[in-house]
């Protein structure tokens, strides 16, 4: 058995390329006391993945040139030397993109058995599903009958944040770039209105769409998208600052925000956060989506490609929106 691996070969310039990455092929390591031997079962891929191949500063430090491509998988003990991950543990980890990684004892959690299927993990009931939790009621604080925008409103994040802010009555409306997507915002996932920002006429339908004004913006994005829902906030809005994928291939950063006066005038709120801040009340987020799982709320799709030599070409998918949801790659 090998361990096949992703590493980064070259910093990308602009939208990563195929070459930025390197497949390298290694037996597997031998397993220490306090580490077990991991058959990867689903990598996933996140927007985040792109910042850490950057060599500008963020909120944790980026990769070498040759690193393990960093992210979150899901496996099963194959080997093991430490007592709580006896073989056959379905586990978490930050081991990157391998398919046999052995893993210290402090890199794992065990998988919640409640989570069926164990990609959820990875996705709604995981980090993307907890960002959407902690982002969502933390710092929009929504209320009954409050209008939620959300952009990349269909994806991981997105989808999790409009069905949590429906369980709380708001008016929710979601912003992405296909029609497929807005299908699925509003015949699956129960959203009160979809905007394609794809349309030539799609600020026109924002505006109308956003008669009452907005209450709370869940930024996935960034840029013009952003320039537009912020234009139509409503006094003491909060505009969550999520991501914004749409700067994360910028060689040189857009200059903005250019619509400051809003927040003025509205007496609005601007946050940005990281999930890491609430890691401490992660069990309490996981209670929460499973609760809301259980009532029906947490309708969720994958798209699962197979093979972890698939990972660089399907991260991209990312970025010109080719994902239907959570991405994640199937390994072992
Ligand atoms: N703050 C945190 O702690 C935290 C944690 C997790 C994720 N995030 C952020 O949350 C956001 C969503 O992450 P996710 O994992 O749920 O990804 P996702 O929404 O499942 O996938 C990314 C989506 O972004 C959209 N997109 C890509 N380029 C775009 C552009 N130029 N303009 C507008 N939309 C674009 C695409 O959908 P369309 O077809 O709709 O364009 C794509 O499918 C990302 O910005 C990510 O960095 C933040």
């Amino acid at each position: 058995m090998k361990n096949t691996k992703i590493v980064l070969a070259k910093r990308p310039i602009g939208l990563p390329k195929l070459n930025d990455f390197q497949i390298i092929q290694n037996d597997i390591d031998l397993v220490k006391d306090n580490q077990v031997s991991v058959s990867t079962m689903y990598l996933s891929l996140d927007p985040y993945m792109r910042g850490r191949m950057s060599p500008s500063k963020s909120y944790t430090k980026n990769l070498e040139i040759g690193e393990v491509m960093t992210g979150e998988i899901i496996g099963i003990v194959n080997e093991s030397k430490v007592k709580n991950f006896p073989k056959g543990s379905i586990v978490l980890s930050k081991a990157g993109w391998q398919s046999n990684p052995v893993v210290n004892e402090d890199q794992l959690s065990l998988v919640d058995s409640r989570i069926d299927p164990v990609s959820l993990a990875l996705g709604s009931l995981g980090m993307p599903g907890l960002t959407a939790y902690f982002g969502l009621t933390k710092l929009g604080n929504p209320k009954s009958g409050e209008t939620v925008v959300v952009s990349a409103g269909s994806g991981a994040v997105g989808a999790t944040v409009g069905q949590i802010a429906k369980s709380m009555g708001c008016r929710v409306i979601g912003i992405a770039g296909s029609n497929e997507k807005i299908n699925y915002m509003t015949e699956n996932l129960g959203f009160d209105e979809g905007i394609n920002y794809k349309d030539s006429d799609w600020t026109e339908k924002f505006k109308i769409s956003c008669d009452q004004g907005v209450d709370i913006y869940f930024d996935n994005v960034g840029g013009p998208i952003s320039d537009c829902v912020i234009e139509e906030i409503n006094d003491f809005a909060r505009v969550i600052v999520c991501g914004q994928i749409s700067q994360y291939n910028n060689f040189e950063p857009e200059l903005g925000p250019r619509n400051m006066h809003k927040f003025l005038i509205k007496q609005a709120k601007l946050e940005g956060f990281i999930v890491f801040r609430w890691e401490d009340q992660y069990k309490d987020g996981l209670e929460s989506l499973l609760d809301l799982k259980e009532r029906g709320f947490l309708k969720y799709k994958e798209t699962i490609v197979e093979g972890i030599e698939k990972a660089p070409e399907t991260f991209l998918k990312l970025f010109s929106g080719d994902n239907l949801g959570k991405l994640l790659i199937k390994v072992n």
